[in-house]
């Protein structure tokens, strides 16, 4: 068994907390309540799910781990605790997060990582996204008139699963940054694994609500359905196969899933899909490798926010927003006036509109990533706020580029799933990092203990609109473009910030106002992301119902905007660096911050 009093040791203080803030914590409706789903843990976890619940940051000297799972945490914890880096942290993390959280990320996704060194004072961003197979064509997800195929008609089976990218990721970042060995930082999974673990509140209704889907494959209902039935919160839950395919991963290191038993078991998978089978070949898995990509590093009010370019679309419209809203003074407008919201909901909704046109993994189609953050490009894109209505024509700009460009707009959908992670560690180096098996339960395949992604359908399903191609369709070796925005904010070239958050497309919206309401607000990172949500993706401004962020849906609508209230999920991790680490949990999700 693991031993679960170290973190009982840990130092946890609580921040005074914002009246506004506490009015969010208690305002947002959680899917489940975190008091009663890890009761009987360490009490470091314990005081970390109070303090989340009571609106309180938690407070750290050395290092600190934030995720979406108090087990996976704590994990990150131990590693952390005995000396290892933020990279070794991850690993322990994404170990766990696969079994007790998977219907959101694991082995069988995929994942962005922003990464600072402390030693070399640098960013640098690693691509683990997943790819299309090699004989995936345009049109993988269109009917045989040439129709795009429903949404969860696409999903459900083997036809949406791309070649996994977290293996190869958690190795890549252990071979440059790590410092424990490789193999102990699945000791924490193989044993919760072995043993079994409780199946969480969340975990419990997600399955409960995809039953008929997840019922659809034997190996898949076998584990989510014993006996027909939909696991129960409480439940003990073992995973023995999940738990040999760490152990050769622990052994052989990622070549474990890309070759031999464990790879032919996941293409086997794929291939035979009842009803709906992919294409996903062994050459496929043999040959997918991790990308380092250029940072795309945004100035923000004095800082640098730096993220994951393409195939993320996650930095550069985060970046475009921020950036558009440079020009308007939002700390003098505060949190609670609605011209705030008319700047923000339009700002996103001109960055949206250059993320459906050029957004689109750079390998594949030319990107114009400097043009599209230019501080003169987002200014001029920013005249068009000086008004005091919503926008009635939101249009794509056109920033400079030396390519000839000519892409019709995107409609992917993108629907929340993910997990984000959070890490500094004692050297100072920090990791955000998102990771996702995309829609909850993924494909709702599942091969030697681990489900497998549906990444695929975050390409777009039609190839062109109106006779002019669509950059983000599919083509074969192509990663689909994401919204994933692990972010490190940076101020004098130190980070400051270490933040991210799935939820599909509106990601991008939850963490551009997280980092406005911790610089521009200066609400501590706990406030910051239990603040009520107001996302504006299309022309639609989602308020988070339940909260006070009702209250602005009337004056929004004076303004000329659309309103619609409904619950937005997001799981925001973020860790603030400065005389200490300040660490926030969402309190929407199950995850904490723990750090000492
Ligand atoms: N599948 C979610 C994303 O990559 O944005």
């Amino acid at each position: 068994m693991i031993n679960r009093t170290l973190l009982a040791t840990l130092t946890l203080i609580a921040l005074p907390l914002a009246a506004h803030a506490q009015e969010a914590a208690d305002a947002v409706a959680p899917e489940a309540t975190t008091e009663t789903a890890f009761a009987g843990t360490s009490p470091a976890v314990q005081a970390a799910l109070d303090a989340k619940q009571s609106g309180q940051a938690i407070i750290a000297q050395d290092w600190m781990v934030a995720a979406a799972n108090p087990l996976a945490v704590e994990a990150g914890a131990r590693v952390l605790e005995a000396g290892g880096s933020a990279a070794d942290a991850m690993v322990a993390v994404q170990a766990v997060l696969g079994l007790v959280e998977p219907q959101s990320s694991g082995i069988g996704g995929g994942a962005f990582l922003v990464w600072y060194d402390a030693e070399s004072e640098t960013v640098t961003t690693l691509d683990g996204r997943e790819t299309a197979p090699l004989a995936a064509t345009p049109r993988l997800f269109q009917d045989e008139a040439g129709e795009p195929l429903q949404f969860f008609d696409a999903v459900v089976g083997g036809r949406s699963v791309g070649t996994p990218g977290t293996p190869a990721l958690m190795e890549e970042a252990h071979r440059r940054w790590g410092t424990a060995n490789w193999g102990s930082l699945f000791d924490d999974a193989i044993a919760l694994a072995e043993d079994g673990f409780s199946v969480s509140p969340r975990l419990a209704s997600l399955i409960a609500r995809d039953a008929e889907r997840l019922s659809r494959f034997e190996t898949t209902a076998a584990y989510f359905l014993p006996g027909g039935e939909p696991l129960a919160e409480g439940a003990m839950l073992q995973n023995p196969e999940y738990a040999q395919t760490l152990r050769a991963m622990a052994r052989e290191g990622a070549r474990a899933i890309y070759e031999g038993p464990i790879a032919e078991a996941i293409v086997d998978t794929v291939r035979n899909a009842p009803g709906n089978p992919g294409v996903l070949s062994l050459d496929d898995l043999d040959l997918y490798a991790v990308k380092e990509r250029d940072a795309v590093c945004v100035p923000y009010r004095g800082h640098d926010v730096c993220g994951m370019g393409p195939p993320s679309s996650g930095a550069l419209t985060v970046g475009q927003i921020l950036g558009m809203l440079d020009n308007f003074d939002l700390g003098a407008l505060g949190p609670d006036d609605p011209e705030s919201w008319r700047l923000i909901g339009d700002a996103s909704r001109l960055a949206f509109a250059d993320r459906g046109r050029y957004m689109a993994d750079s390998d594949f189609v030319p990107v114009p990533v400097t043009g599209l953050v230019d501080p003169d490009y987002l200014a001029e894109r920013a005249a068009q706020l000086e008004t005091d209505a919503a926008l009635t024509d939101v249009a794509p700009g056109e920033p400079t580029f030396d390519h000839a460009l000519l892409w019709a707009d995107d409609e992917a959908l993108e629907l929340p799933s993910t997990s984000h992670i959070s890490i500094v560690d004692a050297a100072g180096n920090a990791l955000s990092m998102t990771t996702t098996i995309e829609n909850a339960f993924g494909s709702r395949l599942m091969a030697r203990g681990f489900l497998l992604n549906n990444e695929l359908t975050d390409f777009s399903f039609r190839t062109h609109r109106d006779g002019v191609p669509i950059a983000n369709r599919v083509e074969p070796g192509k990663r689909p473009r994401s919204s994933m925005a692990p972010t490190i904010v940076m101020r004098d070239g130190a980070p400051v910030l270490v933040i991210g958050s799935p939820g599909g497309s509106r990601i991008i919206g939850y963490v551009a106002k997280s980092i406005i309401a911790h610089i521009d607000w200066g609400m501590n990172v706990q406030e910051a992301v239990a603040m009520p949500h107001l996302v504006n993706r299309f022309g639609t401004y989602d308020l988070e119902d339940g909260t006070d962020a009702t209250g602005l849906a009337e004056p929004l609508a004076v303004m000329g905007f659309e309103t619609n209230l409904r619950d937005l999920n997001s799981g925001l991790h973020a860790i603030a660096i400065g005389d200490g680490l300040e660490g926030g949990a969402d309190p929407r999700r199950e995850g904490i911050a723990l750090g000492q």
